[in-house]
């Protein structure tokens, strides 16, 4: 069980959460004019506005109790001494070293600073030779497709990224994604490619995953077709900690770049797994990136938890989820440019904190992560969020806009800031039925009455809004450390461990027992009967 539960800050801030009950956003705001002043923390030229969460000033100190109660300090401290933290899969969780720049981090006693220069030196290196046309393809053509073959944390983050920074791609060189065991993935990806023009990047940390595996099988089959066995040379590069798979695949060695076994799948885009990224905006564009990042993991390390911006993400969900029953949270980005962020922040936080055992293999004994789901606004306004506003389930929300949009265009800009804001005050004031019906009596002619109902918001649902300058490549790799160290906080809070991820495995175990049933190699027998029934609706697989 988290030790925290039995502490004397949690025990307080229970009592402070039963105090808080009734009470409405609304009439806290009203009762504080200075309530957004004491709520929201600027950090460099970005504002967290925390004061549409249903806390009160004193909530936030209390919560920061929390932190010492845990001794976050204490892990953080491990974590950067490279401690195999992640305890049921023996490693250290080091993502902060690939971003780090002063002296040595390390492992086991050794320092793996300059096996990240060296790997970042690499990327270097070919994102200069596929930008210049001086790495050429087997028929002596320059690369102008790139086609990243990943899943997870192999894909998510660079995905995510090169979306992000659309506004920041070099010319002449796209950038696909592939990821789904369904060919369909591969095979639209491939319809608009020439073999010749086309690079392959194999992202795999373990260099097994199934999906990758076979779309990776696939797409070579679909190059040799046209160009002879030789080309996978030119036109295959991989990114792994198994360089020997790798080199078992067929890759030459000299185009693998390696990461470590201490870069967790879903913390790796700061590694040679971002490679399709610094491809798509050039190396220097992937430096500031992780120079953002180093800036919040400085910040991080550094700043008290009630100036501390991961700390107070982790803290205000921790209250949502464990005081005030919450149990799904929006990710609402006003920025089309962020429009997979909820995505990538599914497996960050979901295959992180999505456990109930602790670190001492009992349960934590309290809800642990909320769902967490989201769309872009202002798409996610003529979708769903009816039911934020009317549907009676409380959830909190978070809005992330920028200040300056990254595609200026007259017009749009401020009108997608005046609904983001728009959206959090309506959640958070609601709409009461005296305004419900001054508002239909105030309409010429009035309308009908029998509508208030309709008209009624019960508003008081908490959300935070994160505002930044801009969006940018420093910007972008501060926000995604943001969340990582928010992630981390939380699994200290709740004793977890957030690097491990044993519950993808039972899934596959099961579809590895599966499939020759569905190729008709094995009987099917032994599994439950919908699972028959399914598998014998689907017909032998030579009828397919
Ligand atoms: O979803 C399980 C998982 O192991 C993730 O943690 C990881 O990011 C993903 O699969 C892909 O793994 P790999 O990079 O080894 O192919």
């Amino acid at each position: 069980m988290t030790p925290i539960l039995h502490s004397p800050a949690w025990k307080h801030a229970e009592r402070h959460a039963h105090g808080l009950r009734d009470h409405h956003l609304r009439d806290m705001f009203a009762a504080d004019p200075a309530r957004f002043q004491r709520l929201s923390l600027r950090w460099n030229d970005w504002l967290l506005d925390l004061s549409k969460q249903r806390v009160l000033p004193e909530t936030l100190p209390l919560l920061a109790g929390l932190w010492d109660a845990a001794d976050v300090p204490g892990w953080i401290a491990k974590m950067r001494a490279g401690e195999p933290i992640n305890h049921t899969e023996g490693r250290a969780v080091l993502h902060v070293a690939l971003r780090h720049a002063g002296g040595p981090v390390t492992v086991d006693g050794r320092d793996v600073m300059p096996a990240v220069r060296a790997v970042l030196a690499r990327m270097r290196d070919f994102c200069d030779a596929i930008h210049s046309g001086k790495w050429r393809g087997a028929t002596g053509e320059p690369i102008t497709d790139v086609v990243n073959i990943g899943i997870g944390g192999s894909d998510l983050g660079p995905r995510m990224a090169t979306q992000a920074l659309a506004a920041h791609r070099v010319p002449h060189l796209r950038v696909h994604y592939v990821a789904n065991l369904d060919g369909a993935d591969l095979a639209t990806t491939l319809a608009g490619l020439a073999p010749r023009t086309t690079l392959f990047v194999i992202a795999s940390k373990t260099f097994t995953t199934q999906e990758t595996m076979q779309n990776a099988g696939s797409a070579r089959a679909w190059l040799t077709a046209a160009l002879g066995d030789a080309a996978v040379a030119r036109h295959f590069v991989a990114v792994s900690t198994a360089l020997d798979k790798v080199a078992a695949f067929g890759i030459d060695p000299d185009n693998a770049f390696a990461f470590w076994d201490w870069v967790g799948g879903r913390f790796s885009l700061w590694s040679a797994i971002g490679l399709p990224l610094a491809l798509a905006i050039g190396f220097d564009n992937f430096e500031r990136l992780l120079a953002g990042a180093r800036a919040m993991d400085e910040h991080f390390f550094a700043a008290p938890p009630l100036e501390n911006l991961p700390a107070l993400l982790a803290l205000i969900e921790l209250w949502n989820a464990d005081f005030l029953g919450l149990q799904s949270r929006a990710v609402l980005p006003y920025s089309q440019s962020l429009a997979l962020l909820p995505r990538y922040l599914q497996q960050l936080e979901m295959e992180s904190l999505g456990k109930q055992i602790d670190r001492d293999g009992k349960l934590v004994g309290c809800p642990t992560l909320p769902i967490l789901w989201g769309e872009p606004g202002t798409n996610g306004q003529h979708a769903f969020y009816q039911l934020l506003h009317q549907g009676g389930r409380a959830l909190s929300c978070e809005f992330i806009a920028c200040r300056e949009p990254d595609f200026p265009i007259a017009g749009h800009h401020e009108k997608l800031l005046a609904n983001c804001f728009a959206q959090s005050a309506a959640l958070m004031q609601g709409k009461t039925e005296a305004e419900a019906l001054a508002e239909l009596q105030a309409t010429v002619p009035p309308a009908p009455s029998f509508l208030a109902p309709y008209k009624i918001f019960p508003g008081n649902q908490p959300s935070t809004t994160l505002l930044l300058p801009r969006l940018d490549p420093h910007n972008l790799g501060a926000l995604v450390a943001l969340y990582e160290h928010k992630v981390f906080t939380l699994g200290v809070l709740w004793h977890l461990d957030a690097f491990d991820q044993w519950g993808v495995e039972y899934g596959k175990q099961i579809a590895g027992s599966l499939l020759p049933m569905i190729e008709g190699r094995t009987p099917v027998a032994g599994i439950d009967g919908s699972t028959a029934g399914l598998i014998a609706a689907c017909g032998n697989s030579s009828h397919r």
